[in-house]
């Protein structure tokens, strides 16, 4: 059995605290490979921003457990080289068991996710309770993160059709009846590049789809009735255009791509929303990289020139995510 805290990370409840009076929100980004591990360092020690690495089933399943683990005590002692020792959270996403929470929990994981969303309250609160009366015994308390409202879209293994809105009346009685250290909500988005129908969406002067808002409305509510209350929003990518337009321009075809604006991420990490979950824009701008390489440099076959180029773009953008959409640069 291995304790995160022998790894050099930690757990989300000092660094939620700190976020939630601060006004901004940390960033919750997925890794699979090397490239995207040295890229998320890279930007959070660039900027000086805590961070949390989320691991999903489905990329324990493609890298494996053991390689993941090692990769994220690897972070840690990266960070340190790089200059900077940032805060460093390894945390499953989506976990949709109490067999998979115990199992990260014991080998080396600072915080889980158990998504219970698509039981009946009851059921999920029954779920969560037990992984985080689990979690909580530990030696080194281990964070875990419920979930109220089901998203939808699909992310690895995790699929919904449609979307339920966390009903503002259960927050109170779900916090309290499972000891949760921080609560994700459903407020209208949804989990990959395709957030929306383009039926929902309107569209700019450009012919370009333009997203419903989110409802803000739903998170003040719950703000009310559980001030404070670390807040969790997923499915927070803002699919940027350009990275789709490259992709396209490369021989892809995204239709019907669609994400959150930047100004309503940004007015999110503002509020009790204290970590902002980002997967589909990175998948997005190393895509773009590597269509745009293997496209210009027909003779290339070195992985390094390929993927190195895709790794420095995903560094851009989350550097810039920590600046100017979550506002978490220089809180390490
Ligand atoms: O849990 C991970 C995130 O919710 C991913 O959301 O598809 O908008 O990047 P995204
Ligand atoms: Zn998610």
């Amino acid at each position: 059995m291995i304790s995160y805290a022998e790894l050099g990370l930690v757990n989300t409840v000092e660094l939620f605290k700190k976020a939630v009076k601060g006004g901004y929100a940390l960033p919750g980004y997925n890794f699979n490979n090397l490239e995207q591990l040295q890229a998320i360092i890279q930007a959070c020690v660039q900027t000086k921003s805590p961070v949390i690495l989320q691991v999903s089933a489905g990329a324990r399943k493609y890298a494996n457990q053991h390689l993941l683990r090692y990769m994220a005590k690897g972070a840690v002692e990266y960070a340190r080289e790089l200059g900077c020792d940032i805060p460093i959270v390894l945390h499953l996403d989506h976990g949709d068991s109490f067999e998979i929470c115990k199992d990260c929990i014991e080998s080396g994981f600072s915080s889980v996710m158990i998504d219970g969303s698509h039981f009946p309250f009851d059921e999920n609160v029954a779920l969560t309770k037990k992984v985080c009366e689990f979690a909580h015994s530990r030696k080194d308390y281990v964070s875990v993160e419920g979930e109220l409202g089901v998203l939808a879209g699909v992310e690895d293994d995790v699929s919904s059709e449609h979307s339920h809105y966390t009903q503002p009346e259960e927050v109170e009685d779900f916090v309290k009846k499972t000891g949760v250290d921080s609560l994700a909500i459903s407020i209208g988005t949804s989990h990959g590049r395709a957030k929306f129908k383009p039926e929902q969406c309107t569209r700019d002067a450009n012919g370009l789809l333009v997203p419903p808002p989110l409802r803000f409305d739903i998170l003040e509510e719950i703000e009310k009735r559980i001030p404070g209350f670390p807040i969790v929003l997923h499915c927070s990518s803002s699919v940027p255009v350009e990275y789709v337009q490259m992709i396209e321009k490369y021989g892809g075809k995204l239709t019907g791509s669609v994400g959150i604006p930047e100004d309503q991420l940004r007015r999110a990490a503002k509020s009790a929303v204290c970590k902002i979950n980002i997967d589909s824009d990175g998948r997005l701008a190393m895509t773009a990289i590597i269509r745009k390489v293997l496209a210009e440099t027909p003779d290339e076959f070195d992985p390094r020139k390929i993927l190195g180029p895709a790794r420095d773009e995903l560094k851009k953008i989350y550097a810039h995510k920590n600046v100017t959409v979550l506002g978490s640069a220089q809180r390490a």
